[in-house]
């Protein structure tokens, strides 16, 4: 069995496996990543293999802090403001890479932009510290199923196919991080929402541009986060024979979002409670009317991807 509790001889364990060219997961705030060596072309050619990800897709490349970041992307000021804002945290840049960055070309696709992220998380941290150098990690789920907040979703995805898992409990936040690109020019777009609220963001440099479309985000393109059960989105109330997940005063005592009617206790509990729902065998979860402010619109947009296409 491969999973471990994080602690300190563990966490240097995994930085050597990473070290070798291994893949682990690691925890962090948002959802648990699958890690590679980000340096290491090879490491990253078996994390797109075992994941199924299509090589179009880049990675986001975890460092320890700003300073780290600042070697491998360029960074308007813009860029910095929000760095110093939410770094460490779950909020990730797109950046115009840097020649003399070490990241291996195939973690960025080979764009011309590079995916950075400071996570808060104390065993991401250290796992970064153990390697000594960025590890690149998507959510350690196969390509379009449903991120994982808990060791045993990741277990469930990929048990033995993975070299080590680090268990340190369920993810705070429970949705992936916000990815804002900031090009040479300080033109600011959302790519994703995510843990940090729009609002947020806007407060500090204005108001965001939406993602350009096509290749921009290629991940963004197709159906993700999706459970095996179709999605019935804005239920007001179950049909028959449909399960149902509620938010706040929309709720017929089966799961519930946040029965108080908090957006952030609604993240870290959404990619669970789908697991669940989906685990019991439902062939429909109607899912209530999420509002579309804060966290809402990370929610809201995880739950349209895992909808479309069925
Ligand atoms: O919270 C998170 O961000 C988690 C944890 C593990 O850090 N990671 C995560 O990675 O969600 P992943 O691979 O599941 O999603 C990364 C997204 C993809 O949609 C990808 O297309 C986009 O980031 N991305 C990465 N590099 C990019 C780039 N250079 N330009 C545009 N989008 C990029
Ligand atoms: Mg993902």
């Amino acid at each position: 069995m491969s999973i471990v509790p994080a602690q300190a001889d563990t966490i240097a364990q995994a930085g050597a496996i990473l070290r070798a060219g291994g893949l682990v997961a690691v925890p962090t705030e948002t959802v648990y990543g699958l890690a590679a060596d980000a340096a290491n072309a090879q490491a990253i050619a078996r994390l797109y293999e075992a994941k199924g990800r299509p090589l179009f897709n880049p990675l986001i490349v975890h460092v320890r802090d700003a300073d780290e970041a600042h070697a491998h992307g360029a960074m308007h000021a813009r860029a910095k403001t929000l760095a110093e804002a939410f770094w460490p945290g779950p909020f990730t840049l797109v950046l115009p890479r840097r020649a003399e960055s070490s990241v291996a070309e195939l973690a960025c696709a080979g764009l011309s932009t590079i995916a950075l992220r400071v996570p808060a998380h104390a065993v991401a941290q250290g796992v970064l510290q153990a390697l000594g150098r960025p590890f690149a990690a998507p959510s350690a789920n196969r390509s379009g199923h449903v991120s994982p907040t808990t060791a045993q979703h990741v277990w469930e995805e990929f048990g033995d196919a993975i070299d080590f898992i680090l268990d340190a409990g369920p993810c705070a936040v429970g949705v992936e991080s916000s990815i804002v690109a900031v090009d040479a020019d300080g033109r600011a777009r959302l790519l994703r929402p995510g843990g940090v609220a729009r609002e947020r963001i806007e407060a500090l440099i204005g108001p965001l541009e939406p993602a350009g479309g096509g290749v921009e985000a290629p991940g963004m393109l197709e159906t993700h986060y999706a459970p095996r059960a179709r999605l019935r989105l804005n239920a007001e109330a179950p049909r028959e024979g449909e399960a149902y997940l509620g938010f706040g005063a929309f709720d017929f005592g089966a799961l519930n979002l946040s029965s108080r009617g908090d957006l952030t206790e609604a993240a870290a509990n959404l990619y669970a409670h789908l697991r669940a729902l989906d685990a019991d065998g439902a062939d429909v979860i109607a899912v209530a009317p999420i509002p579309a402010e804060g966290l809402g619109e990370a929610i809201a947009d995880r739950l349209k991807r895992a909808a479309a296409g069925r």
